[in-house]
């Protein structure tokens, strides 16, 4: 193991490479990872590293979008399985079929979304700043996609625009039942639940925190509570707990665990390093139109700090 992880660094060093690592992969991968986080940070540092070589340990779309934003840089993808089942419940031609049912209306694409897809959206959001990157457009209607349950939670926050979102759902979340947040807090009544947007509207009414990866993360660190029910991803139980042992964090059901995210280990990092292999690339006139999207997300995301 340690003889791998000398091996990906010397690999990094050589061929000026980075790993960036999102929070639901195998912690261990983290020993090897220069950035962890959530989709946004992550999208952050793709588009601001001095890198030759982006290696993703992520899902397929993040990849593509590092690729969009270093469109210079060679992005690698470990393990080619690693889509996200949710970006693929739609397609360039679902995206089209949605408008024309909704003419006249913003689209905003979660980044959980291919770049065909994100190439036909006005818009880009995250879990971490749909709420402000929808209140930004000052609009009074959006269409959103492909995650419902996101969408629906944002038109929740802010009142006063109409969501219409397409129904897309992330698979990994959707396990999570109203019944399994009752039955955590009754066995642990002191613990605050931390719940991700993606999750079931019944479950997230059940939650005291609502946020994306790192959000719930952040509350939990610097909350003065000692205690957690989790209601997202295993990995992000697995990062807390390592971290930081005087608190204590629940998972709410041990099954919540995104399979392709799981995809990547070290070996496969080393081999994508070494061989230079799953490199990503993006058709340009698509990528030409997509990056748009996502660039006015980031634009957006920062003036609203
Ligand atoms: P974050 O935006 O919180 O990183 O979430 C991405 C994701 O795929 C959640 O399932
Ligand atoms: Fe996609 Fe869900 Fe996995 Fe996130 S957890 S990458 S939304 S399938």
């Amino acid at each position: 193991m340690n003889e791998l992880i000398e091996k990906i660094n010397r690999l990094k060093k050589e061929k000026n490479a980075v790993v960036l690592a999102h929070c639901y992969q195998n912690a261990e991968i983290d020993e090897v990872a220069d950035f962890v986080g959530d989709s946004l940070y992550l999208s952050q540092r793709a588009r601001e590293t001095n890198a030759d070589i982006i290696v993703f340990a992520g899902v397929y779309f993040m990849a593509q979008t590092a690729k969009l934003l270093s469109p210079d840089k060679k992005v690698l993808l470990p393990r080619l399985e690693s889509g996200c089942r949710m970006a693929d419940m739609i397609d360039l031609e679902q995206v089209k079929e949605f408008k024309s049912k909704h003419p006249n209306i913003p689209v905003v694409c979660y980044i959980n979304s291919t770049a065909e897809v994100k190439s036909e959206c006005d818009m880009c959001c995250t879990s971490s700043n749909a709420i402000r990157i929808v209140k930004s457009m000052g609009v009074k209607e959006v269409l959103f996609l492909p995650d419902t349950y996101l969408g629906k939670w944002v038109e929740r926050q802010l009142g006063d625009v109409k969501v219409t979102t397409y129904p897309g759902f992330c698979p990994t979340h959707l396990q999570i039942k109203p019944e399994d947040i009752i039955k955590a807090k009754e066995k642990y009544p002191n613990a605050k639940v931390l719940a991700h947007p993606e999750c079931h509207q019944e479950v997230v009414k059940l939650a005291d925190y609502v946020g994306s990866t790192t959000g719930i993360m952040k509350y939990a660190i610097e909350s003065d509570e000692k205690q957690f029910i989790i209601a997202t991803e295993k990995g992000v139980v697995d990062r807390l707990q390592r971290d930081y042992n005087d608190k204590q964090f629940f998972l709410i059901k041990n099954s919540v665990i995104c399979p392709n995210m799981k995809w990547h280990t070290l070996q496969d990092i080393c081999d994508a390093l070494e061989y230079e292999q799953h490199e990503i690339n993006v058709d340009e006139k698509i990528a030409e139109k997509a990056v748009k999207c996502i660039n006015r997300m980031l634009e957006a995301s920062l003036a609203a700090k």
